[in-house]
C-alpha cells in the first residue's frame, strides 16, 4: 500500500488555517440564514397573502435548485449583471445564507405551529400585541422544540461548505486539493481534512446538546 503521512507534515499549518477560513463564512451564513429564515416563517404563518406567496415562492426556488448552482450564479453572474466583482467570501455568505433561510423558515414555521394553540388564545385574550406575543411567548417555546432540527441544519451547512472550493475560495476542502496536487498524493490530505470536518461537526453536536440541556432546565 502506498501511504506516507509524513509528507503532509509541512502542509499541516496551511490546512489548519482552512478551519478558520471555513468557519468564518459558515458563521455569517448561519446568522443571515437565521434572521431571514425567521422573517420568512413569520410571513408564512401571517395573514398577509402576498407575503405568504413570496415566502412560499422563495422557499420553492432555493430548496428546489442545487446549492452549488446558486453559489455559481451569485459568483459569476453578479459581475456580468452589475459590472461589480464579488469576492468568493461574500458570494459564499450570500449563497449559503439565502439557501439556508429557505430550510430554516420551514423548521421555524413547523415549530411555531406546534406550540399549543391555547398559548396564542391566552395571549390574545389578555390583549398582548402580536409582536410581543411572537417575541416573548410563541418563539421562545418554538425554539425549544426546533433546536435539534436547527442544529441539523447548521451541521449540513458546515459540511456543504466544502462546495465553495469550486469558486476558488481557499477553504479546508480546497486546501486539501492544493496539497494533493503539490504532493501527487491525495489520500493523506483528504483524510486529514476529513477528520477536521468530523471534529467540527462533533463540536457543533456537543454545543447543541449543551444548549438543549440548558433550555430543559428552564422547564
Ligand atoms: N446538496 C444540497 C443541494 O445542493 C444541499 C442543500 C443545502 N441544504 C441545507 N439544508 N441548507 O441542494
Amino acid at each position: 500500500m502506498n501511504l506516507d503521512f509524513s509528507q503532509i507534515i509541512p502542509y499541516i499549518p496551511f490546512m489548519l488555517e482552512g478551519i478558520w477560513v471555513t468557519l468564518k463564512f459558515v458563521f455569517f451564513a448561519i446568522i443571515l440564514g437565521s434572521i431571514l429564515g425567521t422573517l420568512l416563517a413569520l410571513f408564512k404563518i401571517g395573514a398577509i397573502k402576498p407575503l405568504r406567496w413570496f415566502a412560499d415562492g422563495y422557499t420553492s426556488i432555493f430548496r428546489g435548485t442545487p446549492l452549488i448552482l446558486q453559489l455559481m450564479i451569485i459568483y459569476y453572474s453578479i459581475p456580468q449583471l452589475t459590472g461589480y466583482d464579488i469576492s468568493p467570501f461574500l458570494s459564499a455568505i450570500l449563497a449559503f445564507g439565502l439557501n439556508s433561510s429557505a430550510y430554516i423558515s420551514e423548521i421555524i414555521r413547523a415549530g411555531i405551529q406546534a406550540v399549543d394553540k391555547g398559548q396564542l388564545e391566552a395571549a390574545q385574550a389578555l390583549g398582548v400585541p402580536y409582536g410581543a406575543m411572537m417575541k416573548d411567548i410563541i418563539l421562545p417555546q418554538a425554539l425549544k422544540n426546533i433546536l435539534p432540527a436547527l442544529m441539523n441544519e447548521f451541521i449540513t451547512l458546515t459540511k456543504e461548505s466544502a462546495i465553495v472550493s469550486t469558486i476558488g475560495y481557499l477553504d479546508l476542502m480546497r486546501r486539501a486539493q492544493v496539497v494533493g496536487a503539490d504532493l501527487f498524493r491525495n489520500f493523506e490530505p483528504l483524510l486529514f481534512v476529513g477528520v477536521i470536518y468530523w471534529c467540527l461537526v462533533m463540536g457543533l453536536t456537543v454545543v447543541g446538546r449543551m444548549v438543549e440541556r440548558r433550555l430543559k432546565l428552564s422547564d
